[in-house]
């Protein structure tokens, strides 16, 4: 039976959906609105797989999500699909409330209505939300780690648009009976991350002999998790969570972004000895982001225990695998920031599949 994907071409979804096909052959349709995060071109792969399906349209569009619960009747949901980046959320928080709050507001109650017109449909049927660890707030450097009943205190507009989601998933299982689970995971990193986000920005700018641009003293720190063992966790809740429930999900590694930096810095000054300096002089302290929070870390031994999930990479395995493929596929850098891959998008998709 299908899965219904929500921003499968983004970073998460890309690695979910080819992590998928590589354990299994049940279909996948993609709905996306391929914004600047959305790569159709991660999923090149299944171009011509009869199981895989991208269709180009916004989650907040219900005729277009309506017209596809009708035609694959899928037995899950896997919504992905969100504004992901705090620093855009601070300079302009519009499309985060769009999205994140208003598209998982239809969804919802597109997924509500066509249960209750395919009731049979309903014992198997599963809404898997994904969401973050940034709606539990900062945590003081000594501080326990954030457990599932944390209470939440989301401190950027990114945060409290996810954090608003995650109320109202949670709602919609309470008041109307939807079978729905909730993942929150703490940082992700890996192949085909939008080269905005820290790990990514920093190797390409590396490689480029640019400045490493790290905010405040570069203190903060986050919990990293590689995401193909994020991927194995969201398939794990999928098959076995318990409805209602939800997931933390974390690498067990947690760095401050000065340690993340320099250990990217050291393996590039191993992947490339010839470059004329160390990587590492290329760090530049610059203003601090706004409501900075200063430490995400996350306690997953209830996935652990009820689940039997764990995570298979460290943070040097990760790391290393990270910048390898970034040093194995500079043209995909290059493509994701320039306006060939924009011609390319309207090119190959226009506004096909907004109903
Ligand atoms: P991303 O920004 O790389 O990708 C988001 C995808 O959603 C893109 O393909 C984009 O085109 C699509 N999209 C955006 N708005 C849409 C809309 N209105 N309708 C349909 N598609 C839309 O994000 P990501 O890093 O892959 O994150 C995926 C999910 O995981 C998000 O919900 C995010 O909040 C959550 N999350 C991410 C991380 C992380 O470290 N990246 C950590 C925790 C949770
Ligand atoms: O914790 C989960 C969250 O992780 C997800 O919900 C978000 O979608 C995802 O974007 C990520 O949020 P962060 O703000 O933690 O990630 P980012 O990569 O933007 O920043 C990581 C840390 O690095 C953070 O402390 C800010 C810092 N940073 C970031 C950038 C882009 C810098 O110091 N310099 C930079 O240039």
């Amino acid at each position: 039976m299908t899965i219904l994907v929500t921003g499968g071409a983004g970073f998460i979804g890309s690695n979910f959906i080819l992590d998928w096909f590589a354990h299994g052959t049940e279909p996948i349709v993609n709905l996306d609105k391929l914004s600047y995060a959305g790569n159709p071109e991660n999923l090149r792969p299944l171009k011509d797989s009869p199981s895989y399906e991208l269709v180009h349209g916004d989650v907040g569009n219900r005729k277009l999500v309506r017209s596809l619960l009708d035609k694959h009747a899928p037995r899950a949901i896997v919504h992905f699909a969100a504004e992901s980046h705090v620093d855009r959320s601070i300079h302009g928080p519009d499309e985060f409330i769009q999205t994140n709050i208003l598209g998982t507001f239809s969804l919802l109650e597109e997924a509500r209505d066509w249960l209750e017109k395919n009731a049979h449909r309903r014992d198997g049927f599963r809404f898997v939300h994904i969401s973050t660890d940034e709606v539990f707030g900062s945590l003081a450097p000594s501080a326990p780690r954030f457990t599932e009943s944390t209470p939440y205190a989301p401190n950027s507009p990114y945060a409290a648009s996810k954090a608003s989601a995650d109320h109202l998933v949670r709602s919609y299982h309470h008041t109307y009976g939807l079978p729905t689970l909730t993942v929150n995971c703490s940082n992700n990193y890996g192949p085909y991350q939008f080269p905005e986000k820290l790990i990514p920005l920093m190797i390409l700018n590396a490689i480029a002999n640019k400045p490493l641009p790290i905010y405040g003293e570069g203190s903060n720190v986050r919990d990293w998790l590689y995401v193909l063992d994020h991927c194995s966790a969201i398939r794990q809740v999928l098959s076995q969570g318990r409805i209602g429930e939800t997931y933390n999900v974390g690498g067990h590694n947690q760095k401050t972004n000065l340690e993340v930096v320099n250990a990217i810095c050291a393996l590039l000054d191993e992947a490339r000895p010839h470059n004329r300096i160390r990587h590492s002089t290329l760090i530049t302290f610059v203003k601090d982001r706004p409501g900075h929070d200063k430490r995400y870390a996350m306690d997953f031994s209830k996935i652990a225990i009820q689940l039997g999930w764990a995570p298979s990479e460290t943070f040097d395995s990760g790391l290393r695998k990270t910048v390898a493929w970034y040093l194995d596929n500079p043209e995909w850098a290059v493509r994701v920031t320039s306006g060939t891959y924009r011609q390319w998008i309207d090119k190959n998709y226009g506004n096909r599949g907004q109903a």
